[in-house]
C-alpha cells in the first residue's frame, strides 16, 4: 500500500470503502488552518535546533502558507485516500516543494499533531463563546433594568407562589450564565497547554525546543508528561459539559418562553422576527426558535455522552477510538454560538405585557404566605398561622373572593389579631419590596443588583 505516507510496511491494498471508513478528513478539515498553524510553529523550531536547514524550513514553511491561502479561497480538494487532515496536507505539501515537505514531520507524530490542533481550535474560539455569552448577560441586565418594577406570579411546581420582580427572574438567568461564563473561562486554561513535543506517546530524542511552540502558538502551557498529552480529552469534555450546562439554562428558559407566549399565560410577544406561522391556520404565531433551542439541548447532550463513552477504559496512549472526539465538539460550538445569538435576539425584541403578569396576580392567594408571616410577627406560632390562613384561602375559594377583597369583619373572625393594617400586607408591592434578605426580590435589591451586574459586565 505504498500510496500511504505510512505506507512503507504493507503490500495490501485496502477497498474504497474501507478507507473512507478509517478517514476522518470528511469532517478535520475544519482544523486546517490550526493544523498548519502547528506546522509552521514546529518547522521554525526544527531549524532554530539545527535539527533541519533553515532554507528547507523555509521551503516548508512557504508552501504551507501557500496552501492555507487556497484553503481559504477554496481552491484545495482533500481526498480521503489521505484519511485526515494532517496527512492531506503533507501530500499536498509534497506536490507543492517535493521530498523536502518529508523533513516536516521529524519528530513529530499525528498523535500530538492532532492533540495540538484541537487544542488550537478550541483556544480559538473559546473566546467567542465567553462574548455570545456576555451578549445575552447584557441584554438579560438591560431588561431586567426596565422590569425592575414589573410584578408577576413567582412559582413552584408551576403554580402561583409569591409575587416577585420580574427583573429578578431575570437577573436569575444573568447568574447562571455567569456561572457559565466562568466555567468556559476554567475551560480555557486546560485548553491552553501545549501537547506538540510528545510525539507518538514517549517524547523524542531529537534536541526539540518545546516551550519555543508553545510561545509561537501562543500556548500558557506544555504538557509535562508525554503520555498526557497524547491522551488527554479533557479539555474538549469540559467544553461538552460546560455546553450541555449551558443548553441546560436557555433549554429552562425557552420552555417559560414558549408557556408565557401562550394564549393563557400571554406574558410575553416575540416579535415577527423571532417567530412562526402556521401553514394552515391563519391565526398563529409559533415560538419556534425557542423550542428548537430546547430540542437542541438533546444533541449537546449526546455529544458530550458520546466522548465520555468514547474516551472511557481507552488504555494509554493514542487509540483510534479518539477520532470520533471532534465532530460533536464542532457541532456543539456551532449549536451553542447559534443558540446563545438567537436568545439575545428574542429577548431584545420581545414584548413584555407589564399589565398582564400584574393582573395574574389578582385573587391568585399569592399574598397567603404574608397573611401567615404577618400572623406570625404578631406572636402567633407559625404553625397555626398556616393553618389560620389556610382555611381563610380554602372559604375565598368556595366563596370566589380574594384575601385582599374580604372584610375585615370576616378576617377577624378567622383571627382577631388581624387589623386594618392586612391590606397594606396583602398588596403585592408590599410582598415583593418587603423581601429585602440578601438576595430576595424587593425592588431596591434587584436595582442594586442590575448595578453591580453591569460593573461586572463593564469590566470584561
Ligand atoms: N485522524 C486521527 C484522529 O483524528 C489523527 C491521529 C492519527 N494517529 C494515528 N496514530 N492513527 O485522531
Amino acid at each position: 500500500m505504498a500510496d500511504k505516507l505510512w505506507g512503507g510496511r504493507f503490500h495490501g491494498q485496502a477497498a474504497d470503502w474501507v478507507d473512507d471508513f478509517g478517514a476522518s478528513i470528511h469532517f478535520d478539515y475544519q482544523l486546517a488552518k490550526e493544523d498548519i498553524e502547528g506546522s509552521i510553529a514546529h518547522a521554525t523550531m526544527l531549524a532554530k535546533q539545527g535539527i533541519i536547514g533553515e532554507d528547507e524550513a523555509a521551503t516548508i514553511i512557504a508552501g504551507l502558507k501557500e496552501i492555507e491561502a487556497e484553503f481559504e479561497a477554496g481552491q484545495i480538494h482533500f481526498s480521503v485516500k489521505n484519511e485526515d487532515i494532517h496527512l492531506n496536507i503533507e501530500s499536498i505539501l509534497t506536490e507543492k516543494v517535493g521530498p523536502v515537505a518529508g523533513k516536516l514531520h521529524t519528530a513529530r507524530s499525528r498523535n500530538d499533531q492532532v492533540a495540538t490542533d484541537f487544542h488550537l481550535w478550541l483556544k480559538h474560539r473559546l473566546p467567542a463563546v465567553k462574548a455570545a455569552i456576555t451578549d445575552l448577560q447584557q441584554e438579560l441586565v438591560t431588561l431586567a433594568e426596565k422590569n425592575v418594577d414589573t410584578l408577576m406570579p413567582g412559582y413552584t411546581h408551576l403554580q402561583h407562589a409569591q409575587p416577585i420582580s420580574y427583573g429578578h427572574y431575570l437577573l436569575a438567568y444573568y447568574e447562571m450564565l455567569q456561572r457559565d461564563f466562568e466555567r468556559f473561562e476554567f475551560n480555557e486554561k486546560h485548553t491552553d497547554i501545549l501537547p506538540l513535543g510528545a510525539a507518538a506517546l514517549a517524547g523524542t530524542t531529537f534536541p526539540i525546543d518545546r516551550e519555543f511552540v508553545a510561545d509561537k502558538l501562543g500556548f500558557d502551557q506544555v504538557y509535562h508528561n508525554s503520555l498526557d498529552a497524547v491522551s488527554d480529552r479533557d479539555f474538549a469534555l469540559e467544553f461538552l459539559s460546560n455546553s450541555a450546562i449551558l443548553m441546560a439554562h436557555l433549554s429552562r428558559m425557552a420552555e417559560e418562553m414558549i408557556l408565557w407566549t401562550s394564549f393563557e399565560f400571554n406574558y410575553l410577544e416575540l416579535s415577527d422576527s423571532f417567530s412562526t406561522g402556521s401553514s394552515i391556520m391563519p391565526q398563529k404565531k409559533n415560538a419556534d426558535f425557542a423550542e428548537l433551542s430546547r430540542g437542541k439541548t438533546g444533541s449537546v447532550y449526546g455529544h458530550l455522552m458520546r466522548l465520555l463513552t468514547v474516551m472511557k477504559g481507552l488504555p494509554l496512549a493514542y487509540n483510534k477510538d479518539m477520532q470520533e472526539d471532534k465532530a460533536g465538539v464542532f457541532e456543539t460550538f456551532d449549536t451553542i454560538s447559534a443558540v446563545l445569538k438567537v436568545f439575545t435576539g428574542m429577548l431584545s425584541t420581545m414584548t413584555v405585557k407589564k399589565d398582564k403578569m400584574r393582573a395574574s396576580l389578582k385573587g391568585d392567594y399569592s399574598n397567603a404566605t404574608e397573611l401567615a408571616d404577618y400572623l406570625a410577627k404578631k406572636g402567633l406560632p407559625f404553625r397555626q398561622a398556616h393553618a389560620v390562613v389556610g382555611m381563610l384561602v380554602y372559604q375565598g375559594i368556595e366563596e370566589g373572593t380574594a384575601l385582599e377583597d374580604m372584610p375585615l369583619s370576616e378576617l377577624q373572625k378567622a383571627s382577631d389579631l388581624i387589623e386594618e393594617d392586612v391590606y397594606q400586607v396583602l398588596d403585592p408591592v408590599t410582598a415583593v419590596n418587603t423581601r429585602t434578605s440578601l438576595g430576595g426580590t424587593a425592588m431596591e435589591n434587584v436595582q442594586k443588583e442590575v448595578e453591580s451586574a453591569k460593573k461586572v459586565l463593564a469590566a470584561r
